[in-house]
């Protein structure tokens, strides 16, 4: 199955998004949303945790009247097996839907052995509830012990221009096990979709200063890459965030790239990406430009540097 965009809804009655922008409202959420909607974007993708509920409900409020053309996905924090199918129930209401099209784990923790939860997504799947169980920023080592405990059918991690980290392993272990992928904050969280330097603009309070990109040890070496990158997108007539967005869309093995938005212009800049095609001499420039990112940092490491 080909590439497709997805509008990411984290930013969705969600604190770190709102934190620095006071002016981002419910109303102009409902504008993103309606915007995607008539660009075409038929895959959404939100969280329990997103703003509190508040993400899927709002999204579920905009979808249910179109619900069986367009695919939901969301998301929950390790919590005891036993209450997982509750939790799918409360998304199920949120969502105003009788079922999830991918229900991820979301960031798993180290050591602790996630077969029973496997085991109550399968039990929600026979259910009707979820069709399709996916984890979300898990390692190959991580989901190896789970492919005995039901179907992993999808994998959601970080990957970007800027952060390809997953190709090394999981890229090959999931196609290996016919797992398909998902790629999240494929604009760098907007670093991508900006001119050089635009993070210097953003508001002290803004909490993307703390993304592994922006750290002074990192920020300096990506400065040059940016700018080339930058460049490619003004010599063919697209934006950075077209750039980057088609780039996520030529990879062969991606079934969905998420995009995150604030406003319908943005959504309608982004949607074009999904038509545009990059001449395979600029993939590879662009390839050989970002693989030297591949081993800045480890392996098991998240943009947010986040240890769950
Ligand atoms: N599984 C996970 O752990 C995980 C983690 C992160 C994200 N996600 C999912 O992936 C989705 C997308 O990721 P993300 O929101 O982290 O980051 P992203 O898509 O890389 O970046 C989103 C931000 O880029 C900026 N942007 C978007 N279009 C633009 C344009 N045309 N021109 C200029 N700036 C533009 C906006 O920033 P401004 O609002 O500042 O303009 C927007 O909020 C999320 O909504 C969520 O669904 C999942």
């Amino acid at each position: 199955m080909n590439s497709e965009l997805g509008l990411g809804c984290w930013a969705f009655g969600d604190e770190y998004w709102s934190s620095s922008d006071s002016t981002y409202s419910h109303r102009e959420t409902v504008r993103v949303i309606r915007a995607a909607l008539r660009a075409g974007i038929a895959h959404f993708d939100t969280a329990q945790g997103y703003g509190n509920g508040v993400s899927e409900q709002v999204t579920g409020q905009q979808l249910r009247q179109i619900r069986r053309s367009v695919s939901i996905a969301s998301k929950t924090y390790l919590r005891p097996a036993s209450t997982v199918e509750q939790g799918i129930e409360k998304s199920l209401r949120r969502l105003c839907t009788d079922y999830i099209d991918i229900f991820y784990l979301h960031w798993p923790k180290p050591s602790q052995d996630l077969r029973p939860q496997i085991e109550a997504l399968e039990r929600a799947r026979q259910k009707g509830y979820i069709r399709a169980i996916g984890l979300s920023n898990f390692s190959a080592p991580q989901i190896q012990p789970l492919l005995s405990a039901g179907q992993i059918d999808y994998c959601q991690f970080g990957y970007s221009l800027l952060w390809r980290t997953a190709e090394l392993s999981l890229v090959p272990f999931c196609r290996k096990h016919n797992i398909r992928m998902v790629s999240y904050s494929s604009l760098a969280q907007g670093l991508l979709a900006h001119p050089p330097g635009w993070a210097e603009s953003l508001p002290p309070e803004d909490p993307r200063h703390r993304l592994l990109f922006l750290q002074p040890e990192v920020s300096p070496r990506l400065q040059p890459i940016l700018q080339q990158l930058w460049d490619y997108s003004r010599k063919i007539g697209i934006t950075g965030a077209q750039l980057a967005l088609a780039w996520n869309l030529s990879r062969p093995w991606n079934r969905y790239t998420l995009f995150g938005a604030r406003r319908p212009s943005q959504v309608e800049e982004c949607s074009q990406a999904g038509s545009i095609h990059l001449p395979p001499e600029l993939i590879e420039k662009i390839d050989a430009l970002t693989t030297p990112l591949l081993h800045l940092w480890p392996e098991s490491e998240n943009i947010f540097g986040h240890r769950p």
